[in-house]
């Protein structure tokens, strides 16, 4: 099924592209090789920094001893605090952001932070310098120990345009009030992404102007950023970014290296490229923060919910407040009279946590969708009734109507297909030779949030269409997607249709990010589009420089009607456990989402299966291990971060049903996030249901199965 249902005008042409499959417009150049990715860029004169990062967890930085380095071969320069131009604060979503204020003092906040950057004619000469780069170190005692019960955990002013903690009600009453109680903790570990494309920035001045090829999520943020950092008029920055492999949120924020990248390209002025080593990316580009959580459920004997308490604990580094919001997914899941949700957060001697995949539901829906299977075995009621039987009319604290909440029809097609209705709700029954084989479910949710974003159209004489904007295209198909929506607003073929995306001279836009990007593009383009047929309608011939409107969809947006706006699904799974190795094998899955119209069911699909197979390895593989001695990672790297491989990822199918929202004027929600969210948890309930035993704390190890 494919949602083709909107409520746009636009999508009038003969033949609309919205709705229809389309390969990737730039696919034929990335699998030629034709693509080049940020680090691949060539550029005359170019030098190469290589990143020295702190190995103590805490303390400061006695001597960088430059002078041995600086007579290596092909050696330029080595910066450090001692010696690093002078950059400004910036002032960002979470408050200043000293992680990107790189350089700037000799404190050291944890392992892995930037101390020093060499750069050399060559990137193994950088390298080389690098490592025999002495760095010598005041060290204080560190804590990297995470737990719910750390005595600096607080409850912060709030998390990122939430409210920190929301309550209603008196959730002891409703507990002491109810039928049948569940209260367990959750837990979940750190967890790191690591694109494919490693993070890599080139810069260089020319004609006055600083010129960077980046990889990341938002070019205009970008932009903004060094613009800021380097006291440079916004207008006399550039930041390009057109292929990207993968990002994941880690490229959400500006980053250390295309911070370095400029400065060393300032003081050598030369073009200078910083490229990040995996092992980097585990301390430089944010991670998932280990998360413990305690719910509470009480529940009539019928399974309906009295009361609801969702306490999420994370961490956070001492230098930059990111909150993981856990405890947000009950906000719009579940309601009960007694409602209690909070996060809080602890600042320990770790790497700043950021954006990972669906930050808050992730973590979140493991618990609560955990927790909601274990409700329903507790009262004796099929998983599905008792999310049936708990669907809210409003927003459970806000108290807004939802835009629109297709979840029962996502339970109703995906139980249809996956076969629920035959299943034995008793564990540990059915045996397949060694394997204990169960399945279970989980619902999902994710925000469908949109900024204000301009863009531009224009009429070429040719008869053909460009369309500009600061759109990222991180592998998702967003150039793609753009294209057909720009088609259809335009009312013509995809063919005649040209987009240009991710560069900061395009303008403010919304970052590829939050599941917001093609919701928020897809309007400033339509805005524009329709202004540019109007102005064609009064006009004759094109010019040779073509008719150009413009949209700034700031002020419709933040004037757009206040409702709960998400995207839903329902995940299924079935698992096979071998009792006597404690592997767990998933065997298959199937997500049925309802995420507004769908723009490239295609992509749409890739999206949401990588979400899902991402779910697989969140729920068996993926643990950072934090060594408490060093304060760094035991496993850093891909060769000790276990996470799901080809041979692991089973039959995955992901779908949608009809889910028209007729109170947004794109239609569109975006699905980028919402396909990991309850996928862990569905396999867990699936565990369970094979075995008879819970396992409430991820990842569901052979040896924790044992
Ligand atoms: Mo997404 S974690 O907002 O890039």
């Amino acid at each position: 099924m494919t949602t083709t249902t909107g409520t746009t005008a636009t999508a009038t042409a003969a033949t609309p592209a919205v709705g229809t499959s389309h390969t990737r417009m730039e696919g034929r150049a990335k699998v030629t090789g034709a693509a080049r990715y940020s680090g691949e860029i060539p550029f005359a004169e170019l030098a190469h920094g290589w990143l020295v990062l702190s190995t103590i967890a805490r303390g400061r930085i006695r001597s960088v001893e430059s002078g041995p380095v600086l007579a290596m071969p092909g050696v330029l320069a080595v910066l450090h605090y001692g010696n690093a131009p002078h950059l400004e604060e910036v002032v960002g979503l979470f408050g200043p952001n000293p992680v990107i204020q790189v350089f700037q003092h000799d404190r050291v906040p944890h392992v892995g932070w930037p101390v020093a950057l060499v750069v050399a004619e060559t990137s193994e000469q950088a390298r080389e310098a690098a490592d025999a780069l002495v760095v010598s170190y005041d060290q204080e005692p560190h804590d990297v120990a995470f737990s719910a019960g750390h005595p600096g955990m607080y409850t912060p002013d709030n998390t990122l345009m939430l409210l920190a903690e929301t309550e209603k009600g008196d959730i002891e009453t409703g507990l002491a009030a109810s039928a049948v109680v569940v209260d367990e903790e959750y837990t979940t570990p750190e967890e790191h992404h690591n694109a494919m494309e490693p993070h890599a920035a080139m810069a260089r001045w020319d004609s006055g102007r600083l010129e960077v090829v980046d990889s990341n999520q938002g070019a205009f943020m970008v932009a903004q950023d060094l613009a800021k950092l380097f006291s440079l008029d916004p207008a006399s920055v550039r930041v390009r970014s057109e292929h990207v492999g993968g990002a994941f949120g880690s490229k959400g924020s500006t980053r250390p290296q295309t911070v370095l990248a400029a400065m060393a390209a300032t003081v050598i002025n030369r073009p200078v490229r910083v490229v990040l080593t995996r092992r980097q990316m585990f301390s430089l580009v944010g991670y998932r923060s280990p998360t413990a959580q305690r719910v509470r459920l009480g529940a009539d004997a019928d399974g309906r919910l009295r009361a609801f308490d969702h306490q999420a604990a994370c961490l956070t580094s001492t230098v930059h407040q990111f909150v993981e919001r856990s405890a947000a997914y009950g906000r719009v899941m579940y309601d009960a009279d007694a409602h209690h949700t909070v996060n809080r957060v602890v600042r320990l001697d770790v790497p700043t946590p950021s954006w990972m995949r669906a930050p808050g539901e992730a973590p979140g829906s493991f618990a609560l969708e955990s927790a909601m299977d274990e409700l329903a075995e507790r009262c004796g009621v099929d998983p599905i009734a008792l999310r049936t039987r708990n669907e809210p009319d409003v927003g459970p604290v806000s108290g807004l109507p939802f835009s629109s909440r297709n979840v029962l029809g996502c339970f109703e097609e995906g139980a249809r297909r996956f076969g629920w209705a035959d299943r034995d709700p008793r564990p540990g029954v059915r045996r397949e030779g060694r394997w204990l084989l169960g399945t279970g479910t989980a619902a999902a949710t994710y925000s469908a949030g949109v900024a204000g974003s301009t863009a531009a159209v224009t009429a070429e004489a040719d008869g053909t269409f460009t369309v500009r904007i600061t759109a990222a295209d991180i592998g998702t198909g967003a150039r793609t997607a753009l294209t057909q929506i720009a088609a259809d607003a335009l009312e013509v073929e995809l063919g005649r249709v040209r987009v240009k995306i991710a560069d900061s001279d395009f303008g403010q836009a919304m970052l590829a990010g939050g599941s917001m990007g093609t919701r928020s593009w897809a309007w400033a383009i339509t805005v524009a589009a329709s202004e540019l047929r109007a102005q064609l309608a009064l006009t004759g011939d094109i010019p040779p420089e073509g008719i150009t409107a413009r949209s700034n969809t700031a002020e419709a947006v933040s004037a757009l009607e206040k409702r709960e706006r998400h995207s839903f699904g329902a995940q299924f799974a079935e698992v096979a456990v071998d009792v006597t190795s404690g592997e767990v094998r998933v065997r298959r899955m199937l997500g049925i989402f309802a995420a507004g119209r769908v723009v490239n069911p295609l992509t749409a699909r890739s999206q949401l299966i990588g979400g899902m197979t991402w779910g697989i390895s969140m729920a068996l593989h993926e643990e950072a291990i934090r060594d408490q001695a060093s304060g760094g990672l035991a496993n850093g790297d891909l060769a000790g971060y276990h996470f799901a491989a080809n041979a692991d990822v089973p039959l995955i199918e992901a779908d949608w049903v009809d889910d028209p929202d007729t109170h947004d004027p794109t239609g569109i929600k975006g699905l980028g996030e919402v396909g990991i969210v309850g996928a862990a948890a569905a396999i867990a309930n699936a565990v369970w249901h094979a075995t008879g035993v819970r396992h409430r704390h991820l990842p569901i190890r052979p040896d924790r199965v044992l």
